[in-house]
This record gives C-alpha cells, structure tokens and sequence, in this order.
C-alpha cells in the first residue's frame, strides 16, 4: 500500500513528541513536507525531518507530495489557516469521526446524481440500490428536494428504505422497471440507479426523462444507444466532479444536522484489518458503511 503522504504546518515540540513518531512509526504514513512562519525555523525543520521546508504554509498544501495536512500550531490559528485553504466544513453535529466519515462521498455522489436531473419539485424519481449507501442519501436528498420517490429493496430492507422517506418500495430484482412504471402515468422522470442495473431500467423512464449512473458497465456504447432511442438522457455522477464543492459537502452536513440525511456506520475497524473489511464489502448485504478508524 502506498503510503498517506502527510505536512505538518508548525513542526515545533508538540508535533515533534505527538505527531511525527506516530507518523515515523506506522508504514501507512509518510512525513512528506513541514511549515513554519520564519524561513529559518523551516530551514531547520527541513533539514531536521529530511523534507521539504516551506515558510509559508500555503507552499505546504499546494504540495502535490502532500495528502494530507497536520495543522499542530496554536488551537486559535486553526480555522483561520484550515479554512483559508482546505476543502473541510464541520461535521454534523454530535457526529461521531466514523459516522461523520460515511457522509462526503456517496453523500456528493447522490447529491451530483440529483442535480444533474435538474428537476422541478413535482417530478418523480426512481432509485434503485436505495438500502445502500448512495442510494440511501439519492432517496434522502430526493424527499428534502421535495420529489415524489420510488425505490426498490429487498423485502428485508423494506422497513429500512421506508424510514429513509421512499415514497412507494417495490421488490428489486428482475422487472423492477416494470414495477416503477406502474406506479406512474408515463414512467419516472428520472433514475438514479446507484445499483448499476444500467439499460433494463431505460422501460421505466418516461421520453424526455434522466438516468443518472455511477458506474459504467460492459457496454457502454449500446447503453447510450438504447438511452437515445428511448429519448432518455444519460447523466453520470461522480463525485470527483464536486471536489473542492464546499457548499455541496456543507448542504450535507446541514441536512444531516437537520436529520435529514442518516450517518450509517455498519461496522468500524481498525486499519490491520481492512482487508476483512474489504472482503464484507465485496460479499454485499452491509448496510451502513465498513469504516477503518485510525
Ligand atoms: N461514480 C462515483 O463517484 C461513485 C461514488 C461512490 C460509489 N459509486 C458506486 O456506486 C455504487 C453503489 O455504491 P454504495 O456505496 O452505495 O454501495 P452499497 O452500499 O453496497 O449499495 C448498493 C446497493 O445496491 C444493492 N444491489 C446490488 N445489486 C442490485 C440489484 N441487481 N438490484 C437491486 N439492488 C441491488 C445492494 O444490495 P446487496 O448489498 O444486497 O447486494 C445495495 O443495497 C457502487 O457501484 C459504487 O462503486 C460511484
């Protein structure tokens, strides 16, 4: 595993006991660049830690070296230096750091879905995977737009996508495109489908409608292809596409602040094994999100 490349803004005495031989110490972890406020006290850092020294802490985090930052300055410069120049907002409040962890990407990539639909109030939209993470908050972000939403489940996931706020549930599987068209008049105006069933879901939308994917599959030229004959306009959101999008991440925190999105944290572990993680991930049927605390 390539390790986490880390900059320390301010590598003075607390930093140098706390920080660095924890990060000198783990093999995820690497000391990649450090910043102080005076060029000689970067210069001696520098040389100390055998890493680049910035005197300015904006060098430290345009750094493409660096991912991630440690601000161990004094508690009063923290927001000014993180806010000035990191892409953070503050977590849903009494969120603990693994229920906060859930929210950023599969909460980005079904808000980039939704609003790529750009639809109007009253429109109906379908989701399909809604038991899980991105479907999950699609279906959320969906009732708080104010849509009318169909999702599939599982009869086991019934009562879990129905406390979400899905408007009707039909059973997933096989013919789920023809159970969200009977539940309108013409077919949905829109899909997400963060259960990547992809071209079968085409029947369910009405002409003019969006499908908003999250993953390209085998064929995608003859998805397209089907989309346009149908008259259906395929969207892909991802949520790279919203790096950076603050506004978005802190519409999220304040919806989940409002209990209107839930932080599902299915299991947490610690990093040794993440491969066990991974491997339940791959099974299917978790619900909530596998975390690797650190
Ligand atoms: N484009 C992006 O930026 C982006 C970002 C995040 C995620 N993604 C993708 O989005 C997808 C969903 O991610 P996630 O984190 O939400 O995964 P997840 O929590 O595992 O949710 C997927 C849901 O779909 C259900 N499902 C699987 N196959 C189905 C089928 N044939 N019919 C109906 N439901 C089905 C799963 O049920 P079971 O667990 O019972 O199988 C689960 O409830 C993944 O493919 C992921 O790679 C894309």
């Amino acid at each position: 595993m390539k390790p986490t490349g880390v900059g320390i803004i301010g590598p003075g005495a607390w930093a140098s006991i706390s920080h660095i031989p924890v990060i000198a110490a783990s093999p995820a972890f690497e000391l990649r660049a450090v910043s102080t406020s005076r060029r000689s006290s970067a210069e001696a850092a520098a040389a100390r830690y055998g890493v680049p020294g910035y005197d300015d802490h904006r060098r430290l985090l345009a750094d493409p070296q660096v991912d991630v930052v440690v601000v161990a300055v004094q508690v009063t410069q923290h927001f000014e230096l993180i806010s000035a120049a990191l892409e953070v907002v503050p977590a849903p409040a009494g969120a603990s750091h693994a229920e906060a962890a859930t929210l950023p990407t599969n909460g980005l990539t079904a808000s980039h879905a939704l609003d790529q639909l750009r639809l109007s109030p009253d429109s109906t939209v379908a989701v399909t995977g809604a038991a899980g993470a991105v479907g999950g908050y699609a279906v959320q972000l969906a009732k708080a737009a104010g849509h009318r939403v169909l999702a599939d489940a599982a009869r086991q996931d019934a009562d879990l996508v129905a406390s979400l706020g899905a408007d009707h549930i039909v059973d997933r599987g096989p013919g789920v495109a023809d159970r969200f068209r009977a539940l309108t008049a013409d077919g949905v105006d829109a899909v997400v489908d963060a259960a990547v069933i992809g071209a079968p879901l085409l029947s369910a939308i009405r002409r003019g409608g969006t499908l908003a994917y999250v993953r390209g599959g085998p064929d995608q030229a003859a998805f397209e292809r089907a989309a346009a004959t149908r008259g259906v306009t395929l969207v892909y959101a991802y949520v790279h596409d919203y790096d950076g999008r603050l506004d978005k991440l802190d519409l999220l925190r304040r919806l989940a602040d409002e209990g209107r999105l839930s932080l599902r944290v299915a299991d947490t572990f610690p990093p040794q094994h993440a491969a066990q993680a991974h491997r339940l991930l791959a099974a299917g049927g978790v619900r909530g999100r596998l975390v690797i605390e650190w």
